[in-house]
């Protein structure tokens, strides 16, 4: 297992707790998700944290919107310096569209590359959507997203329908032993990444460990 493949889900409320987490993990983690409970809380401050560690962003707040709203939330994700951020796929191919050239537009008036964008799926809190995950997937590849957001059950089928080029981001992970809380279509890091993800996004199993360190050493191993 390649450690850059592991993705820290960040769900705290305080810059302090925020800290603590990234000064633990940091020599060990490269990409760490800011999702809605953090950025609702703190604000942009919780990205500054992140680069204050030189470590990348993935901003994790499912865009869902008519397109020029998404449009111009791309732009300030873009302004924001997040390596990957994501719109929910099922508001359709015209809002993806947007999401793309709102963060085209502004990397490129920046100079900057272009945020990864991400479709999510179906959640992984919901019942199994095979289909439903499918179609969304294409739905998203059609549209000219980087990838998609969607349970490690899907990988295989997602990477043999859409190919190579196409991030495949899965959450609902849980390292052998650990709980699955409101996860429903769970896998281990190892199953999740057999089945073709690209990177794979932990949180509770990590950040409420009493030793995060010990988790990602046993998931490398
Ligand atoms: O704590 P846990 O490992 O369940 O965290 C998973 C993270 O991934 C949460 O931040 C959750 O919001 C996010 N997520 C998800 N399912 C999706 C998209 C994002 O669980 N489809």
């Amino acid at each position: 297992m390649d450690k850059e493949k592991i993705i820290v889900a960040l769900d705290v409320s305080s810059i302090k707790e925020e800290e603590r987490l990234i000064k633990i993990l940091s020599p060990h983690v490269r990409i760490f998700k800011v999702g809605m409970e953090l950025f609702y809380s703190c604000g942009p401050k919780s990205l500054d944290i992140i680069k204050k560690y030189d470590r990348e962003i993935f901003l994790d707040l499912k865009f869902h919107d008519i397109p020029n709203t998404v449009k111009n939330s791309a732009k300030a994700a873009t302004r924001l310096g997040v390596f990957m951020f994501n719109v929910h796929a099922s508001g359709g191919n015209e809002m993806m569209k947007a999401a793309l050239e709102g963060a085209e537009e502004e990397s490129e008036k920046l100079g900057i590359d272009r945020p990864r964008i991400l479709g999510v799926t179906v959640l992984t809190s919901m019942e199994a959507a095979q289909e439903q995950v499918l179609s969304l997937a294409e739905l998203a590849k059609g549209a000219g997203l980087d990838g998609v957001v969607a349970s490690p059950k899907e990988a295989t089928s997602i990477r043999k329908k859409i190919g190579k080029d196409f991030l495949i981001v899965t959450p609902g992970v849980r390292p052998e032993g650990t709980e699955t809380e409101d996860q429903k279509r769970t896998a281990t890091p190892k199953e999740a990444i057999s089945a073709g993800a690209d990177y794979i996004v932990i949180g509770r199993p990590i950040t409420k460990a009493q030793d995060p360190v010990k988790i990602i050493e046993s998931i490398l191993s």
